[in-house]
């Protein structure tokens, strides 16, 4: 990685690498990946079994992408799985796309404003969406709270790492779309929660859990308040794009082969896929290892596919020793994020010794 690259890593809170998988890899994965799809549906599911495949585990494990990323980071637990992300051609029925940041909760919800209270953003008969324990509610890959206290609503990792199967290199073909830039601002927000002594993610300060959209329909919200501002106020600086009807996001252009890796922090979102072929990515989300935690490497986990690897992947509570809590650490994390990337020390420091 040349200082260039780390550079705009730093700047953007992503980079995308050029031809990390050779075709045959691609081909390998693709035709793995077809073979599970349902036909003749509109909406596209892929098998489980698919995401813990030799081919599609390969783009990852058989690149070079876990060298760059050691370089980066140090060292990481072994991955087990991923999420194989596929949008069918002439997909036009993701509408707008819903920028988040990952680890938040994403389940059912009333269907009606008034459902919602307008105080805590939670819905009144709450029970009846986040359970009768809301803390150790589990499922749908998200989880309402990371920790029994319910002080951590979001589930964090270190870096999310997106490998390109198919042609992503004219935009409005359903790609990666990111908040350029916004991760160090996610980063404050999540820093003034933690000052505030109150929740960090969502609940907590400027990050209300349920919004209303202009068509009074209640929405899982994700992002904070003031990052969705300043994505649109930004927005309006960035130049127009043929195809892309989102001037607050930029999309991320890949060929095959491609690869980007993206700071957890960066806020982000699939988008709607106008041209005639599926769009078709699998994510990896690496966290740095972390010595003291017991359970680094454990299979409960699903490294590789889970967003919240505090908890086991369906949601099961860990056993931790006394002298070790897991998301006081996320949250210094995620209160620190370039603390995870040892390789990133030099261009930070160099950064913050020009910035004075
Ligand atoms: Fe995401």
């Amino acid at each position: 990685m040349n200082l260039a690259q780390r550079q705009q890593l730093l700047d953007d809170g992503y980079l995308v690498l050029k031809n990390v998988l050779s075709q045959s890899q691609v081909d390998a994965a693709k035709t793995v990946i077809e073979g599970a799809l349902p036909k003749n549906e509109r909406r596209i599911l892929v098998p489980a079994e698919v995401a813990t495949h030799e081919h599609v585990i390969g783009l990852f494990q058989n690149s070079n992408v876990p060298g760059i990323l050691s370089d980066l980071m140090g060292p990481f637990p072994p991955i087990v799985s991923c999420q194989v992300a596929v949008t069918p051609g002439r997909d036009e029925l993701g509408g707008i796309p819903g920028t988040h940041v990952d680890g938040g909760w994403s389940g059912a919800i009333p269907t009606r404003a008034d459902e919602i209270d307008p105080l805590t953003h939670r819905p009144k008969d709450a029970a009846r969406y986040y359970g009768r324990n809301d803390e150790v509610r589990g499922g749908n890959d998200g989880l309402l709270w990371m920790d029994p206290a319910r002080r951590l609503s979001n589930g964090s990792y270190s870096a999310l790492v997106g490998i390109c199967l198919s042609d992503q290199t004219q935009p409005g073909n359903g790609q990666f779309g990111v908040l350029k830039g916004l991760h160090e601002e996610v980063e404050k927000v999540f820093q003034r929660q933690r000052a505030s002594g109150g929740v960090i993610g969502a609940e907590g300060v400027d990050w209300p859990r349920i919004k209303i959209d202009e068509r009074e329909r209640p929405f899982c919200n994700g992002l904070p308040d003031s990052i969705r501002a300043l994505g649109f106020e930004r927005g309006k600086t960035n130049a127009p794009i043929a195809d892309w009807p989102w001037r607050e996001l930029t999309p991320v252009l890949m060929e095959p082969g491609d690869a980007v890796i993206a700071l957890h922090s960066l806020p982000h979102t699939p988008t709607p896929n106008f041209g005639p072929n599926p769009r078709m990515n699998v994510y990896f989300r690496i966290r740095r290892l972390r010595p003291e935690n017991p359970h680094e490497g454990s299979r409960r986990i699903a490294h590789g596919v889970s967003d919240h690897p505090d908890r086991g992947y369906f949601g099961q509570f860990l056993d931790y020793p006394e002298d070790y809590d897991p998301w006081q650490t996320s949250i210094d994390k995620l209160c620190d994020h370039w603390s995870e990337w040892d390789g990133m020390q030099d261009t930070l420091a160099n950064r913050q010794s020009t910035a004075v």
